[in-house]
């Protein structure tokens, strides 16, 4: 599931580098297979599927020994989570890989890992095997940081000096195709994060050295950066809340690397360096 998205597509890249033909669901497969590379569309079956429509999801999920569960984060999103891991069990589904978020707890201070939480406990008590991935922040969603640093050099947010676990999605993906491949590492509960983690000013640091110019890291009250997401980046105002309390978590609880993501695929995370000068251009 989520083929078109973050870490779906991700894993659907690495089952293809592993030669692995994989179901690949979306509302829309024609956008699917125009996303696809040549190896990956050769090992791919697009299907349309919607987790609001369970005939849909009892068509897609037939036959299908494994599923990867992810969804995007939306009103909906339990509700679609439990939908599919009900009908996926139903339909004899073996394995269950749920990518899930940090501090997935039922007093969690997260409204979405509170939900994640929901959806884990759902999933242990079918009794099958379920693999929970909680990964921390995408690198690919600093991306999003792009026009404040273009226009202004600046990166905003409500985190201060709090050290902060990046990922790469694509390491996710790595992840997610060594459990679905390799039965000896699934069942598990994995935290991912990459091989350091990283404040904001040092964030700003390291990419101001890769530009050539100063970039500053503005630090904001809560309050403040949650009207500026929506306000002026245009969020829904749950997602704005999202934003302001995963940054506050980061505050609470400070983030150390895991080596969860290491011992799973046999070699280190790709860094935040790497990922940085990949996509410098959108910075400049
Ligand atoms: N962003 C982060 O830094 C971060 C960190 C930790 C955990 N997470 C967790 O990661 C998850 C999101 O993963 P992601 O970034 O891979 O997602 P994403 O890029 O937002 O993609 C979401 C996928 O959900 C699918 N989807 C949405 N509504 C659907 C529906 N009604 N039926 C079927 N599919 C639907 C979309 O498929 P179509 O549009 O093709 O149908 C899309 O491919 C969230 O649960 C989030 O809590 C995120």
């Amino acid at each position: 599931m989520g083929a078109t998205g973050a870490t779906g597509g991700a894993t659907l890249q690495s089952l293809a580098a592993l030669g692995v033909p994989a179901r690949a669901l979306s509302r829309d497969p024609h956008r699917l297979t125009a996303a696809l590379d040549h190896r990956t569309r050769a090992l791919v079956e697009p299907v349309t599927a919607d987790a609001a429509d369970p005939d849909s999801l009892r068509a897609a999920f037939r036959g299908a020994r494994q599923l990867f569960l992810t969804m995007a984060n939306g009103p909906q999103q339990v509700e679609h989570e439990l939908r599919a891991v009900d009908l996926a069990v139903a339909s004899g589904v073996e394995h269950i890989v749920k990518i899930s978020a940090p501090a997935a707890e039922p007093d969690s201070p997260v409204a979405v890992s509170r939900g994640h939480h929901r959806v884990e406990q759902h999933l242990r008590a079918t009794g099958i095997t379920a693999t929970v991935l909680r990964p921390y922040a995408f690198m690919q969603k600093l991306l999003l940081l792009a026009p404040g640093v273009t226009a202004a050099g600046t990166i905003l947010g409500a985190m201060g000096t709090a050290p902060c676990n990046y990922i790469d999605c694509r390491d996710i993906g790595d992840v997610a195709a060594s459990v679905l491949t390799r039965p000896e590492q699934a069942g598990g509960t994995y935290e991912l994060t990459g091989g350091r983690a990283y404040s904001h000013p040092e964030l700003a640091a390291l990419l101001g050295s890769l530009l050539g110019r100063p970039v500053r890291s503005v630090d904001l009250p809560p309050a403040q950066l949650h009207a500026h997401l929506v306000q002026r980046a245009g969020m829904p105002d749950w997602l704005a809340a999202h934003v302001v309390e995963i940054q506050r978590l980061a505050v609470d609880r400070p983030e150390r690397p895991d080596d969860a993501a290491a011992r799973l695929v046999g070699r280190a995370p790709r860094t935040l360096e790497a990922f940085l000068r990949e996509h410098l251009d959108r910075f400049h």
